[in-house]
This record gives C-alpha cells, structure tokens and sequence, in this order.
C-alpha cells in the first residue's frame, strides 16, 4: 500500500471506529461484535505503525495512552466548578420543588439524571476536537489531567456531526465500573497492597497515575451531565445533553424529564431500585430545573446553583451478630475496635468486619458479644456499627470492656482529655506504628515514592532495613538485590511472595532519589505529625517558608495562623521538642530533603500566570504591594487596576476596602492571599 492508499484507509477506519464507538457509548447500542470491532482497530494500529506520519492525534487508536505526566499542571477553571445542595429527606425535595414554583410560576421542567459516583471532571473542546480536562480541584483550580482522560475509551477525542460551538467546555463524572474495580484489588492484594475503599477512591487515584499507559488498562469510563459555554444555544438542559449525545458524547439513559413532583418521586424510587443492579455507583439522584432560561433567573447562592438539588440515598444497613472483637493499632497509635461478624451480605459485598469507632462508641451503644448489631455501608472500605438491638441480648452478656495495653507491643494505652481514642504511646517501638508511618511516608500525597508500595515497605521492615524514614535515604543496592519473603494468607490478602530483582531494586533506588525534589509543604505533611493533614501542611509551609523556622514557632505563633487551632499548635510543639525528631530531621536533611519553601525568584521568568489579570489591593505581609505587582508581570500575567467580570484574582491584603471585597463576591472573582499567590507560583514552577 502506497502513502496515498495508506492516508485513505486509515481515513476510512478511524471514521468507522469512531461510528462503531459512537454506536457503542453513546447509544448504547452496537452494531457489531467486539471481535469485529477489534479486527479494525488492529488493522488502523498496523497502518499506522507503517506510517507513522499518518497517526493523527486524535486517532481512535490515542486511547492505548503511553504518555507520562511527572506532575499535573494546575489550570484556573473557566466557570468554577460548584457543588449542589443536597439533601437526604424527601420533605426537603418537595421544598425545593415548592420554592422553584412560586418563584417561577406553573410552567416548570425537570430533568432527573442519577447522581454518579466518581470523579467530576471538566473537558475542553475546540473546533470539535478535545484540547485539555480538568478536575475539580478546590473548584477554583484544578489539575490537568487531559493526557490520562485521553485514554478513556468512551471519551471522544474527535467530535461526530455538526451543529457543536467552536468551544465549550463539558462536564461529568469519571466513575470506575464494579467489575474493573474488583479486578483491580484484586491485584492490588496479590501485590500485598492496600485495596482501593471503593471504586469512587480507585477513579481518583487512577486519574492521577502518571503513566497514561496503566490508566488505559484500568477501563476507566465518563458520563457527562452538563454543557457550558459563551456560544450554547440550546434552549434547554436536555435538548444540550441530547445534542452531546449526538457529537458522541455518553449521556446516561437514565436522564430524564419530569413534569410534576409525582413524576420526581417516581423517578427517586426507580432509580434507588435500579441502584444495586447498575455496573456502577450512584449515590443519589440530581433533579434540574430543564429551561435555561429558567435557570438563569434562579441563579445561585454562593456555593451552588438555586436550579438544581442533589437527593442523596441513605447508608445501606443490614444486622448481624458481633463474634468478637480485635483491636489495631494505626499509624498514629490510636487502637481502633474492629468487630468481627457473622458474615452478611451489604451493598453487594459481603460483609465480615466493621469498626466500632472507639471506646466511646463502644459504651454508648453499650454493644456486647454476641448481640444483634445493625451494620451500615457508607464511603468507606470498613462499614460500621451503628446500632444494637438490646430486645435479641443474652441474659448472661457482659458490657465490652476496652484493652489497658497495646495488643502489638504491650505498652499501657494512654488517653488524653478530650479525645476519642486511647494512644499507644510507643511511638518509635511499636511496629504497626513503624510501618504506618513509613508507608506514610512514602504515599502519594507526601514523597511519592511509588516504587515501594506497603508490601515492600512490610519486607525492608522486616528484614531490620527501614526502623524509620530517614533510614530509606540510607538503603543501598547490596542490601536490596536479592531481598524475598513469603507471607501466607490472611483473612484481607492472599499468600504472596515479595522478591527485590534488579528491575525492582533500580526502581526503588530511583523512586529513593528522586523523592529528594519533593517540595518543602509535602516533605512536611510526609513526617506524620500528628493533625497535620496535607492542608494543614500546605498552610505551615507557607507560612513559616523553612522548616527551621516553624522549629522556632512557639505555641502562639502557631495559633496566630489561620486554622491552626490549639490541637495542632500542641501537636507540633511536642513534634519539636522530641529529642528523636531532632536526629531524625538531622538525617533526611543530610539526604537532601527540602527544608525550605522555593519562591520563585524574582529576577526568574516563566509564563506560570499567562491569560491572568490581578488586581493587587492592600497591605501585605511578606512582599511589599509593588514586588508582588511586578512579579506578577514577570511570570506573564497583568495587572489591572479596577476590578470587573473579566479579572482573574483579586490579590487582597489587610486594609482593603470593603467595597471591593464585595464587588469580587458579586462578580464571582476568587479572592486570594498573599499566601494563595506564593502556592500558585510554587506550583505551577513544579509543572
Ligand atoms: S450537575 C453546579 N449532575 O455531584 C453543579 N453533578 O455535588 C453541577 N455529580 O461536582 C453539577 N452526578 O461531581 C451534576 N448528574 C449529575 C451529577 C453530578 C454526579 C457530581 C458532580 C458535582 C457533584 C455536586
């Protein structure tokens, strides 16, 4: 075959693949066999191996991924990204439906939609062609994740038909289907790693993996809800999902309109019935005001719009009798009671244990062995306890005491005023609290240290290699080849050996190295400290810039940052003040952690901030009003002096005027510190 022939054939298939893909996610309804469909694709893959020239970006064939993304860039939404109120109660429905009524008069259309389960994400479109996706983020900002959303088979890279504005942008949800999520804990298990809590959690974290190739693998899928837009014509919510649907985007079939309050309450109970038979999760059902004309008079509030509700469906519960109780000790130390149960079936699983919270817990439900407990599935991978039916009690049942010492090292618990949770104090000696950390440590959010999952972390521990972080920075070639142990099965993983090749070994040495770059505000969220979250991290970092600065904060200086309350203020203070903290900081700073917050230099140029306006207005702490202006030109962005619809950020200081402040918030301009700026220069410096 010739260049011509070859252009013309691969022309000819792609738009065939795109017609059969179009049949299959958008309609629901294919026309031909997977074993058909397979045969082109493998022909057009062939093809353009031959030609490469010819592979054409938005190829059907762009879906395998193989791109790598070292961190995801941070992108401003266009329209922020709200949330919707919602509400549990079926009074609360008819409220709003009541409200919308009177405020509009007769005349009103629903439409109902199943509220999906997963990530939402908003994907940009020009000349009908995909250009970036975005997650949510803060709503504000969020991460552009386009060359993993690009792997998502049901997501069309190229638009069919006509009639779609030059650029919009559409949004919906990323979910996982059941049968990919048991697939991958599966493996996940097999690999000794934590399974995913749910399939919600396993979307997320896979829209953030950063080879595209292993998020193809992972059949991630996409309903879309909601099309926004200068050029959006349509005269109504479901006449603009239809035409989605008809440029190839998937629409649930589950969308529909409504007339009356009869008709949503209909809609409520078919969808909670069709809820456990669906191949993935809802957790509720979104009703929408259809006229967007009607919806532009409603408006929103300052968190969501007044058009639409979210009625969200109730825990899952089912009863079950309490065999026994284990206690485990977290990374934290806190020992957390685990009942274990006559097996029942819940929310499609079966369930065998469920926490029981704490000693609190315990007492207030005064729940005894042998009692019949009422068991409720929410988000998480563990459900819980929430009730007792004292009516079904043995005569001869004793109320649950709580242990006095640690069930992993022997250590007496401790409890301070206050809190829920007794503490092993053993911080340094106990080993789940060892290997929470390191496996802390490690984890995405803080070093990232992906080639050491939990299960190799288990064997460096022990096999006496890893008694704490510092000691990663220390590992060598020689004390890893060859490295195996065999664990037998337990009740959550199956039997597995874990064994350190060269590939492994190099890996793990690199992920080691590499860890060194991570910036200041995760290195400081990677040490555990006690309440210190990843935001709480952020909030340090930024503000005391070095950690040998926060190490000089007292109590007070702590609390006079925003959001620092006494619990954390105390937490790292007494972090501080351990005599082990001291050489175990020594250590990772000797490896060449980051100490220290990198503002970008001044004098260094980017274009971080290009497309952004400014307004800069008060008094600041850190930088004068000026530095900050001219730092923002430097990075590629432009400073304005009076605010209106079109800027990007007002950058306020103390002192400024309240009339500006309210003219942001009614013209819906995110308004942020000096301390936000810093971030988002550090940020986007990462990308
Ligand atoms: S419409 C202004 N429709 O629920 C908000 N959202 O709590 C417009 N979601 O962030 C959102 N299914 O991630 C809409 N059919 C649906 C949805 C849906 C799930 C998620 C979405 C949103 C969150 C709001």
């Amino acid at each position: 075959m010739n260049f011509e022939e070859a252009k013309q054939r691969i022309h000819f298939l792609s738009e065939e693949i795109r017609k059969h893909n179009y049949n299959y996610y958008a309609l629901s309804n294919p026309t031909i066999t997977d074993y058909q469909f397979d045969i082109l694709l493998q022909e057009l893959m062939q093809l353009e191996r031959q030609f490469p020239a010819l592979v054409e970006i938005d190829s059907p064939t762009q879906h395998v991924g193989g791109a790598i993304t070292k961190e995801f860039r941070q992108v401003i939404h266009q329209y922020p990204m709200l949330s919707l109120g919602n509400t549990y109660s079926e009074d609360e429905i008819r409220d709003f439906e009541t409200r919308i009524h009177k405020l509009l008069g007769d005349t009103v259309d629903y439409v109902c939609e199943l509220k999906f389960d997963g990530v939402a994400i908003g994907i940009t479109y020009r000349d009908g062609k995909l250009v970036m996706a975005v997650t949510r983020g803060d709503g504000i900002r969020g991460d552009d994740v386009t060359t993993n959303i690009r792997t998502i088979k049901s997501i069309p890279l190229k638009l069919r038909g006509t009639g779609f504005p030059d650029e919009f942008e559409i949004r919906g949800e990323i979910i996982l289907p059941h049968s990919s999520f048991e697939k991958i804990n599966e493996r996940r298990l097999e690999e000794g790693e934590e399974p995913f809590a749910n399939p919600r959690n396993a979307a997320s974290g896979t829209i953030k993996m950063q080879n595209s190739a292993e998020v193809a693998k992972r059949n991630l899928d996409c309903f879309f809800y909601q099309l926004l837009g200068d050029n959006i014509s349509f005269d109504s919510h479901y006449e603009s999902l239809m035409k989605a649907r008809s440029w190839g985007f998937r629409i649930s079939q589950y969308s529909v309109r409504c007339q009356t309050i009869v008709d949503i309450f209909e809609y409520l109970k078919t969808a909670e019935k069709a809820r456990n038979d669906l191949p993935f999760d809802i957790d509720g059902v979104v009703i929408k005001v259809n006229s967007r004309s009607q919806q532009e008079m409603l408006g929103f509030t300052a968190k969501s719009p007044r058009w639409a509700i979210a009625y969200k469906f109730k825990a899952e519960q089912a009863t079950s009798r309490l065999l026994s109780v284990d206690f485990q000790v977290g990374r934290t130390g806190a020992v957390t009671p685990v009942a274990n149960l006559q097996p029942v079936p819940l929310a499609g699983t079966i369930v065998k244990r469920a926490t029981l919270h704490n000693a609190d817990v315990i007492a207030l439900l005064d729940v005894r062995i042998g009692d019949m407990v009422l068991v409720e599935k929410g988000g998480e991978i563990i459900p819980k306890i929430v009730g007792v039916d004292t009516g079904k009690r043995s005569p001869e049942s004793k109320p649950l005491g709580f242990i006095q010492a640690c069930p992993e090292c022997g250590t007496t618990l401790i409890r301070t005023k206050g809190e829920a949770a007794w503490y092993c104090p053993n911080e340094n000696g106990c080993p789940p609290q060892i290997k929470g950390k390191l496996e802390h440590f490690i984890s995405r959010k803080a070093m990232n240290i992906d080639s050491l999952g939990e299960g190799k972390v288990e064997l460096l521990y022990d096999k006496g290699l890893l008694h704490n972080v510092a000691d990663l920075y220390d590992l060598s070639y020689n004390q890893l080849i060859g490295l195996e142990k065999k664990y037998p099965s337990t009740d959550e993983k199956k039997a597995r050996t874990i064994s350190f090749r060269e590939k492994t070994v190099q890996n793990i040495l690199q992920g080691i190295e590499e860890s060194k770059q991570v910036p200041f505000d995760r290195v400081l969220y990677a040490l555990g400290i006690r309440f210190v979250g990843e935001t709480i991290a952020k909030k340090l970092a930024f503000h005391f810039l070095s950690l040998e600065n926060l190490r000089h904060a007292n109590f007070t200086d702590l609390t006079n940052v925003e959001e620092i309350g006494d619990k954390i203020a105390g937490s790292v203070c007494s972090f501080f003040t351990d005599p082990k903290t001291e050489t175990l900081l020594k250590r990772l700073e000797e490896a060449g952690l980051k100490f220290h917050i990198h503002i970008v230099e001044i004098s260094h140029k980017s274009e971080i901030l290009s497309g952004l306006s400014f307004v800069v207005s008060g008094i600041f702490e850190k930088y004068s009003r000026e530095d900050l202006k001219k730092t923002i030109e430097e990075h590629g962005g432009k400073n304005v002096s009076a605010l209106s619809s079109k800027t990007s950020y007002l950058l306020a200081g103390s002192n400024m005027g309240p009339e500006k402040r309210k003219k942001a918030e009614r013209e819906r301009i995110p308004i942020i510190s000096e301390e936000d700026f810093l971030k988002m220069l550090n940020e986007g410096k990462q990308t």
